[in-house]
C-alpha cells in the first residue's frame, strides 16, 4: 500500500512546523503548506513537500488540494493548524481585521476541509485534525475576537465529527496551552495596534507585554532528530504545570 499522506496547514512554524516533520517520520507523505514558502525551505530538505498556500485564497486551496491528489491520489491527513491570534479590545478592534481573523481561523480551516472530505470519504477513512486552544474553551479579555474564532472552531468541529462519522472520517480536535512559538509576538503586535492608545490602552500594555514573554515570544528550536515514540519519556505521573500544554478530543 502507498504512504499515507498528509496535509499540514501552518508548516512555515511552529506548531505546523513541529506537526510535518512529526507524521513524517511517522512515514506518511506530507505535505507543508504556508504563505511564506521560503520558510518551508528546510522541511522541503527533509522530504517535506512544500505548498504555497494563503488560507484565505479560494484558488490556491484548491490548487493545492489539486496537486496533491494528482502527485498521491489520497489524503489521509488533514491538519488545519494555520492561525493567528487577532487581539485587542472589541471597541477598538475593526470589523474588516475582526472578519480577517475569522476567514483565517475559521472559514480557512473549513472551506479547506470542505475541499478535501470527498476525497477521504471515496477512501472510506480519513482523519481531519482542527488545532483550536485552551482559548476555545476559556476566555481572557482583550482576546475576544480570537476566542470566538476558537470557540467556533470547536463548535462546527464537533458537527463536522458527527457527520463524517458515518464515512469513516475521524474529526480531531487539539486544544494547546501557551506553546513557545511566533504566536505570542504576533498577537502582542495586533494588540499594541488595536488598543494602544484606547480606554483599554494600560491593560493592553500589561497583555502585550506578557504575551511577549518567554513562554510565548521565542520560537522553540527543534532538535536535529527527535526520539522516537518508544526513546520518549513517559508521561509524568502527577499534572505538570498548572495549564497544560495540551488536550486532544476525539469521540
Ligand atoms: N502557540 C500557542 O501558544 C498556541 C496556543 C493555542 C493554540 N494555538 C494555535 O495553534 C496554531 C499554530 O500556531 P503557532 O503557535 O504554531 O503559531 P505560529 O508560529 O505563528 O505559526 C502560525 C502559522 O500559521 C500560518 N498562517 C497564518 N496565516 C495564514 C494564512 N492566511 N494562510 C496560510 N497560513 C497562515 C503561518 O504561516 P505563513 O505566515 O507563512 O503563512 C504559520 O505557519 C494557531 O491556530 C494558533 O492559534 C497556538
Amino acid at each position: 500500500m502507498p504512504a499515507k499522506t498528509a496535509l499540514v496547514t501552518g508548516a512555515s512554524s511552529g506548531i505546523g512546523e513541529a506537526t510535518a516533520l512529526e507524521l513524517q517520520e511517522l512515514g506518511y507523505t506530507v505535505y507543508g503548506a504556508a504563505r511564506r514558502t521560503d520558510r518551508l525551505a528546510e522541511l522541503a530538505e527533509r522530504g517535506i513537500r512544500p505548498l504555497a498556500m494563503d488560507v484565505t485564497d479560494e484558488d490556491s486551496l484548491q490548487a493545492g488540494v489539486k496537486q496533491i491528489v494528482a502527485e498521491t491520489g489520497r489524503i489521509d491527513v488533514l491538519a488545519n493548524i494555520a492561525g493567528y491570534g487577532s487581539y485587542g479590545a472589541l471597541e477598538d478592534v475593526p470589523l474588516d481585521e475582526a472578519r480577517r481573523q475569522f476567514e483565517v481561523n475559521v472559514f480557512g480551516a473549513i472551506r479547506l476541509t470542505q475541499l478535501v472530505l470527498p476525497h477521504m470519504r471515496t477512501q472510506r477513512a480519513g482523519t481531519v485534525v482542527n488545532v483550536t486552544s485552551m482559548g476555545g474553551k476559556i476566555y481572557t479579555p482583550l482576546g475576544g475576537w480570537y476566542h470566538g474564532s476558537k470557540f467556533a472552531l470547536e463548535a462546527l468541529s464537533d458537527c463536522l465529527r458527527l457527520e463524517a462519522k458515518p464515512f469513516g472520517i475521524d474529526v480531531v480536535v487539539i486544544e494547546p496551552g501557551g506553546i513557545a512559538t511566533e504566536w505570542g509576538a504576533i498577537a502582542a503586535d495586533k494588540l499594541e495596534e488595536s488598543s494602544s492608545s484606547g480606554a483599554c490602552a494600560p491593560q493592553a500594555r500589561a497583555v502585550a507585554s506578557s504575551l511577549r514573554s518567554e513562554a510565548n515570544a521565542k520560537r522553540t528550536p527543534r532538535p536535529a532528530s527527535s526520539p522516537t515514540p518508544s526513546e520518549r519519556p513517559s508521561p509524568p505521573a502527577a499534572p505538570g504545570p498548572a495549564t497544560p500544554p495540551v488536550s486532544a478530543r476525539a469521540r
